[in-house]
């Protein structure tokens, strides 16, 4: 009997593609051969030495110890591309929020609550509307950072809304990237994108690399008044030089899935709490295939998404 030991709530429908006959799944598994899990850091000692696979079911690993597991052997997969679309359509939602006046607007209704008289409401608020004017995505330019599976669903997405885009990736070869659509231009030079971008989304991976890429250099070359939405990862930005940015308004909105107390209750900032992933479609997706490559591993011996 194989035996699969998970961390978090792992959607069933991934689960149940371990046939109970010959798998063992639980969070209760000792000696386990594998393991899945979702956002719980895994600390080394976790890791027992019956372990051969690890699987995230998610874009990131991490809050995995990849490289202790490289030297012991152990193979650790990732499920690309699975949870995409749900990040898209969040980036979508954080573009939205912050040129419309949907969240001040909402704050505004709520601070009527108590009346009776609708027709008096009503005639109100169409006095006040002014105040909430927005505006349209289309027409503006959106840089991605970041041309992987995400980055290209947004910039499609982008394309679409009739948006400019403008894809730089720092480890990629432009040419190479993840079902680029070849409207997008691409940009050698980040800081290029920057300074011609009403919006910059990130869609990087925490590596040495990309970790605190936003630094002060980069937030002086932005354009000014940009939004910088990040569904990404936390490190990527330094958070000192985007609150000095917000304060010089050289960026003007940030849109973060990542929450920190300095940033809470700003006008300038929308934060949400890590739910770019969060959908019940992402999480079925990710389980699936999360399960299904551990299972061609440990079956077949291969490797996909390693
Ligand atoms: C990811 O790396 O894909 C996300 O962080 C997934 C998640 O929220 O679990």
């Amino acid at each position: 009997m194989t035996k699969i030991r998970t961390y978090n709530q792992i959607s069933s429908k991934g689960l149940d593609r371990f046939d109970r006959a010959q798998y063992q799944v639980g969070a209760d598994q000792q000696d386990a051969d594998a393991i899945v899990l979702r956002s719980h850091k895994l600390a080394p000692d976790e890791i027992e030495s019956s372990v051969r696979a690890i699987a995230r079911a998610g874009a990131g690993t991490n809050n995995v110890p990849v490289t202790h597991c490289t030297e012991r052997g152990v193979v650790v997969f990732n499920t690309p591309g699975a949870n995409a679309n749900a990040v898209k359509e969040l980036v979508l939602t954080g573009m939205l929020l912050s040129t419309r006046g949907v969240i001040p607007g909402m704050a505004h209704i709520a601070k009527q609550a108590g009346g009776s008289d609708n027709a008096a409401l009503s005639k109100q608020m169409e006095a006040d509307k002014k105040q909430f004017a927005g505006n349209e995505l289309a027409g503006k330019t959106l840089g991605i950072i970041g041309l992987g599976a995400i980055g290209s669903m947004v910039a499609g997405m982008a394309i679409d809304l009739g948006m400019t885009v403008l894809g730089y990736d720092p480890a990629l070869s432009v040419d190479a990237a993840w079902r680029l659509p070849n409207q997008v231009q691409k940009i050698e030079n980040v800081t290029a994108l920057l300074a011609n971008s009403d919006f910059v989304t990130l869609h990087l991976p925490v590596l040495d690399s990309t970790r605190n890429l936003i630094n002060d250099e980069m937030v002086s070359a932005m354009k000014p008044g940009l939004c910088l939405l990040n569904f990404a990862r936390d490190e990527i930005v330094d958070h000192d030089a985007v609150i000095k940015g917000l304060d010089n308004g050289q960026i003007g909105r940030y849109v973060s899935d990542f929450p920190r107390y300095e940033l809470i209750g700003r006008d300038d900032v929308i934060l949400t709490p890590h739910i770019g992933a969060s959908t019940a479609e992402a999480e079925e997706n990710c389980a699936v295939m999360a399960a299904e490559q551990l299972k061609d591993f440990l079956v077949n011996g291969n490797i996909r998404n390693s």
